[in-house]
């Protein structure tokens, strides 16, 4: 189970279905940051050094997904560039708190939300396209992104309350689905 507080709005996938190579290079990006913020978190709580090897694979798996985005790319001759992102996870990474711990527990839970928006999405993805390549690409993908929503919960659930996460959670659900139900202009996975 994804602990969203609302499903995407319906208005997406028929938003985003006629820029495909947009999506799909957006995708990349999102999965070089996910990589990207998982690596953060491994210099920025070196404290914690059961959390090190954890991490560290999470982010060779999120690597995986990049080169997994970019041979897809490749395959239908679209050419890597720079993308501007959506400003959902600035948005949504504008709720954590900045002392810690408590920032440590918001980063892990806007990581597991990211990691079940990005599932949800990449199962609209994969039930709403025709293409059987892409479907089977997305039916793939989804299921790791919902192991690593669930990685960083039960990672938050080893250094807080299990209450006290279930709460936070709750919240930042909450402030998630707001900005989902703004939405963004740009066609974007977490537009
Ligand atoms: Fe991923
Ligand atoms: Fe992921």
């Amino acid at each position: 189970m994804l602990h969203l507080a609302c499903s995407t709005p319906a208005r997406w996938l028929p938003s985003v279905l006629p820029h495909l190579d947009t999506v799909l290079l957006d995708h990349a990006h999102c999965e070089k940051k996910a990589a990207s913020t998982v690596i953060s978190l491994i210099f920025r709580y070196q404290e914690y050094p059961e959390m090190m090897g954890l991490l560290s694979e999470v982010a060779r798996e999120e690597l995986e997904h990049f080169e997994q985005v970019l041979e897809l790319l490749g395959r239908r001759g679209i050419r890597f560039r720079a993308l501007p992102p959506s400003p959902y996870a600035k948005r949504l990474s504008a709720h954590a708190r900045s002392t810690e711990p408590e920032q440590l527990l918001d980063r892990l839970l806007c990581c597991s939300l990211i990691e079940a928006r990005s599932c949800e999405r990449m199962k609209l993805l994969a039930e709403g396209l025709d293409e059987l390549e892409l479907r089977e690409f997305y039916e793939g993908l989804l299921v790791s992104e919902a192991r690593h929503h669930h990685f960083y919960v039960e990672l938050a659930q080893r250094y807080f309350d299990r209450e006290v996460v279930q709460r936070r959670l709750q919240e930042l659900a909450l402030a998630e689905g707001e900005i989902v139900a703004v939405g963004s202009e740009e066609p974007r996975m977490h537009s």
